[in-house]
């Protein structure tokens, strides 16, 4: 804590010049060698920038001189006898992505033994370039020698959960060439969409790329041949490598949907619309399951330059190709044990038809399963013991686990991205800290996967910067880390991201988190806003039209008083920061009063508190919304006090159903009222009949209504859980979840 709060006091200091020009002690990734010199540089139009001949050194002038004129307004000359920038091959600076940076008085060099380095320089020059529009300005006298410590440096971003346009992609690669990662990651399919045409196999993204939300709404998108083309090459300048990932054999439902005979089933599926793991997989037994990927394979190679090409290969349930007559078949042919086996098979077999095209395999851990070959490279996601397994396997690895980017910002702060160790950094995890450190070698890096469940144009950059700054300067410059430092620099960047309009996130808060609760003091709902960023405002409705940042607004706290549904969207700077969240308000008779249950529900879903369930809120379709109640040891019997006899015509509630989620809805509901808390009389039996195994979201509403009014003091609502979850569900024997939500009588 006292080093930030110096850290703070200190930029507080310095705040009029961090917020000005960007300079030497601002760079990001921190260089490995800096020496500050006298003197300045007087960069204006008569500074010439001057390049070797060769194809690449001349992209990479025309980018630097693209980026001062864009910054700057200036147009560097062609030539000229006087001030130059100079961009130099020079094998005497050794490493293949290091350089060498000075500025002195008459002559900026950029100098290094590849073009990589070369384009890295050019990079750490702009950062010194002042955030002005000026003709003339200057740059303090510099002498860096730079080369990153982790050779991959890399962010992976999920198109499939979302689509994502590609000029948000060409941004985001922008950004990341500015603080030097060399890998942008492009997780091409999902079980959600499939993102890329395949000529071959057009339904790929005829069907495969779109998806029917539960709002009966059409949801999806894919890149052309075309587009992929233009993003890599837009990439390539940028000095950045995209490698493709492909999903097999799981996370692939929606090649599925698109064509059946590629499952073990051959039965028609939808694209589904839900998250999770999914059970529908590539068949391994049938040879045209291999015809199909060896074609995708193909035409995706030819997109990619890339030596990597990734499989994917995670979270594969093995469900169907047990049941699989063809995939047992091909157990026994190959003389293997189990369906682990089976997939590592797989995999080994892609494997070698992707070397034959000169690609090194990637996937993530689970692809060790079963048994790896030791030229993949592993991405490990689950931890330091898979990586710990990798790496004595003789495999070469690429951490993500702890740069797991759809975290919250609140869970998963910019310190945390920053202070992790790239590998080897988790003392629970079993492994033996000796191997990272004797197998460091095969350590490639890192990269920071960004999954798009609950992320989309809104909200990615919040998510990504300024963690991606931090994870750039841990993978360059991993021993000099100091994050006090660190965090004094990065207050320079904002201005930067500001006039780049990037939508970055709070460093250790969310953008915004709602709590919505029921005053009985004040008798009206209290709605707080607790903001990452001071500068950040709530705009809300109460008509039920969407918000703008044209609708009233509030900063801390709002306070509602009729029944309705409330809207709410964050802004920021005239920037919306995420979708908008609606909030259904039920003003009833039983608003306010005490319930008393025979089991409390689970502290983890407990709603707001002793009113939850007469707080007038109602529930989403997810039950993690903060508002649902839930059981998973007992059922529910809840007695409703309303503090003297009520006239009433009509007692609801609501239950959720999300079986992937173990969340089943009740076999039966019972109510009942009462006058004086002892004699009850039954209004209501209701048996509950629904699919345990229907894969969506539902909530269904169980009423009792009378058309006469009743009198009560007390009312009862008794729920039968479901029970067991049944055959055919992935946690079959355990037991099911129930979530009810409000109370509401009327
Ligand atoms: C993963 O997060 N399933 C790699
Ligand atoms: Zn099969």
């Amino acid at each position: 804590m006292y080093p930030r709060i110096v850290a703070a006091l200190l930029a507080a200091l310095l705040l009029p010049c961090l917020q000005g020009p960007a300079n030497a002690h601002s760079l990001i990734p921190k260089p490995q060698h800096i020496e500050t010199r006298e003197g300045t540089f007087a960069l204006d139009a008569q500074v010439s920038l001057h390049a070797p001949a060769d194809a690449r050194s001349q992209e990479i002038a025309r980018f630097l001189h693209e980026a001062i004129m864009q910054q700057t307004g200036i147009a560097l000359a062609e030539t000229g006898k006087g001030r130059r920038i100079e961009l130099r091959l020079d094998r005497a600076v050794a490493g293949e992505e290091a350089y060498r940076l000075e500025v002195a008085p008459k002559r900026i060099t950029v100098a290094a033994s590849t073009h990589k380095g070369l384009f890295w320089g050019v990079q750490t020059l702009r950062q010194l370039l002042p955030l002005q529009r000026a003709n003339t300005m200057t740059i303090p006298a510099i002498r860096i020698e730079d080369a990153p410590e982790f050779g991959y440096r890399g962010h992976m971003f999920d198109v499939g959960r979302h689509f994502f346009p590609v000029d948000f992609l060409k941004q985001q690669i922008d950004l990341l060439s500015y603080y030097k990662f060399n890998t942008f990651r492009w997780h091409l399919t999902e079980d959600q969409g499939w993102r890329i045409e395949i000529k071959k196999y057009p339904k790929l993204t005829e069907v495969g790329a779109w998806r029917t939300e539960a709002d009966g709404s059409r949801y999806g998108g894919f890149y052309t041949q075309e587009q992929i083309r233009d993003v890599v090459e837009y990439a390539r300048l940028r000095n950045i490598m995209v490698i493709p990932e492909i999903e097999m054999p799981g996370h692939s439902s929606a090649a599925i949907a698109a064509y059946p005979f590629l499952s073990c089933h051959k039965q028609q599926i939808d694209v589904p619309p839900f998250w999770g793991v999914h059970k529908d997989i590539y068949c391994a037994g049938d040879e045209t399951t291999f015809a199909f990927l060896q074609d995708v394979l193909d035409e995706v190679i030819a997109l990619f330059p890339a030596p990597y090409f990734h499989i994917g290969g995670d979270e594969v349930p093995k469900d169907q190709w047990q049941a699989c007559a063809s995939c047992q078949q091909r157990i026994r042919d190959e003389g293997l044990k189990d369906e682990h086996e089976l997939q590592s098979w797989f995999v080994k077999r892609i494997q070698r038809y992707l070397a034959g095209k000169g690609k090194t395999l990637m996937g993530w851990d689970e692809i060790l399963e079963g048994g790896a070959d030791r030229n993949a490279i592993i991405e490990v996601w689950r931890g330091d013991a898979e990586g710990a397994k990798a790496l004595a396997n003789g495999n070469r690895v690429v951490s993500a686990g702890p740069y797991y980017f759809d975290s919250s910002l609140s869970k998963l702060k910019l310190e945390d991205v920053y202070r992790t160790e790239i590998v080897g950094g988790d003392p629970d995890s079993g492994a033996d800290p000796a191997i990272f450190a004797r197998h460091r070698a095969q350590v490639l890096g890192a990269e920071a996967p960004l999954w798009t469940e609950h992320i989309t144009m809104l909200n990615a950059q919040a998510m990504s910067f300024p963690r991606l700054q931090a994870l750039a300067e841990s993978l360059w410059n991993h021993d000099g880390r100091d994050y006090a430092d660190f965090w004094q620099r990065l207050q320079a960047h904002y201005p930067l991201m500001d006039a780049w309009k990037v939508a970055y996130g709070p460093e250790d808060k969310d953008v915004v988190a709602y709590s919505l609760a029921w005053s009985p003091e004040r008798q009206r709902w209290q709605m707080r806003a607790e903001r990452g960023f001071d500068d950040l405002v709530v705009h809300y409705t109460l008509d039920g039209s969407e918000p703008d940042d044209a609708s009233a607004s509030f900063t801390d706290l709002l306070e509602l008083e009729q029944s309705g549904v409330v809207k709410v969207v964050p802004f920021r700077r005239g920037r919306q920061y995420a979708a908008t969240r609606a909030y259904a308000l039920t003003s009833h008779l039983a608003l306010g009063s005490t319930v008393s249950y025979t089991v409390a529900p689970s502290p983890t879903y407990s709603g707001a508190g002793a009113l939850a369930q007469v707080d007038g809120l109602t529930g989403s379709d997810n039950f993690r919304d903060g508002v649902w109640l839930g059981w998973d040891d007992g059922d529910l019997a809840a007695t409703v006090d309303l503090q003297q006899d009520t006239r009433f015509q009509s007692l609801s509630l609501r239950f959720l159903q999300d079986s992937r989620s173990w969340i089943l809805l009740p076999k039966r509901v019972r109510m009942s009222a009462s006058s004086d808390g002892v004699h009850w009389r039954s209004l209501q039996a209701t048996p509950i009949e629904a699919d345990p195994l229907d894969p969506a979201p539902a909530i269904r509403t169980i009423e009792f209504t009378s058309r006469k009014p009743l009198r009560a003091r007390y009312l009862r609502v008794e729920a039968d859980r479901y029970g067991l979850l049944p055959v055919g569900h992935a946690a079959a024997g355990k037991q099911a979840w129930l979530f009810a939500d409000e109370i509401i009588v009327k």
